[in-house]
């Protein structure tokens, strides 16, 4: 295995979106020794809990953990330090929140991390708009005026005001965010779609290749891998378009 594929499968990271430990398991099988970043999420995580985190860190992987927490600064901050103690690698809560609250989180991976000198910094990142969201939802349903791109930038810069690293988007967006808020700025882009596959609920999508010509840091991955006949082989054709681009 050569550096660049490592480091272009580590960008890469697969939505674990399943219903119970033992299915996720079941691709973690499929996919052994591909050095990918792996997410676990609500459905996951609210049916297995930490100890499949454990699971993940235990075999070796890299940790996102997508809970995306939006609630009142106290109740983040608290959250984020149990988080930061599970030792996951990056961790989400949503821009909406507002600048106090994601504050709140940065002092709750601190206050983990004083308590604990073998815990490493996990990024923490906010998401700006979901990549299901389209125009007429933020405009007429959540009632925010302009253009979704307006909107995923405001929440961006706020973002990086806070302290935060990075955030999540649409790759779509990933070269105005990294014009705005330079390229050290993380960009996490879901809404990937391979050429030909089914964009399902997803909105803002683009393909791993155009992802990543566009500046994504990581793009994350579910359904294209996850629902394919053969996900080892979706996976390994996702990294090699990322690395031919
Ligand atoms: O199956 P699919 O590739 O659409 O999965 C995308 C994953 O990324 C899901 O786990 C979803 O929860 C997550 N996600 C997203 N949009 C965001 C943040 C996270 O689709 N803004």
């Amino acid at each position: 295995m050569n550096e660049q594929y490592k480091e272009m499968a580590g960008r890469l990271i697969v939505a674990l979106d399943y219903p119970d430990a033992s299915q996720a398991k079941n691709l973690l099988q499929e996919l052994e020794g591909i050095p990918c970043y792996m997410k676990v999420g609500m459905q996951l995580y609210y049916a297995a809990g930490p100890d499949f985190v454990r699971e993940l860190k235990t075999r070796g992987y890299k940790v996102f953990l997508d809970l995306k927490m939006h609630d009142i600064p106290n109740t983040v901050k608290g959250g984020a330090e149990s988080i930061t103690r599970l030792g996951v690698d990056m961790f989400n809560v949503h821009a909406a929140g507002g600048k106090d609250m994601m504050k709140a989180a940065l002092d709750g991976v601190d206050k983990a991390l004083q308590s604990d000198s073998a815990l490493e910094k996990p990024l923490v990142i906010a998401v700006t708009q979901l990549t299901s969201t389209g125009q007429n939802v933020l405009n007429q349903e959540i009632g925010i005026p302009g253009t979704v791109k307006d909107a995923v930038i405001r929440y961006a810069e706020l973002t990086q005001s806070a302290g935060l690293d990075g955030v999540v988007a649409s790759a779509q967006e990933s070269a105005d965010i990294m014009s705005v808020c330079g390229k050290d700025f993380v960009t996490v882009t879901p809404g990937i779609r391979p050429a030909g596959s089914d964009q399902g609920d997803q909105k803002r999508v683009l393909t791993p290749g155009e992802a990543i010509r566009n500046g994504s840091s990581y793009i994350v991955v579910g359904r294209p891998i996850t629902a394919a006949e053969k996900p080892r082989e979706a996976a390994e054709q996702i990294i090699k378009e990322m690395l031919e681009a």
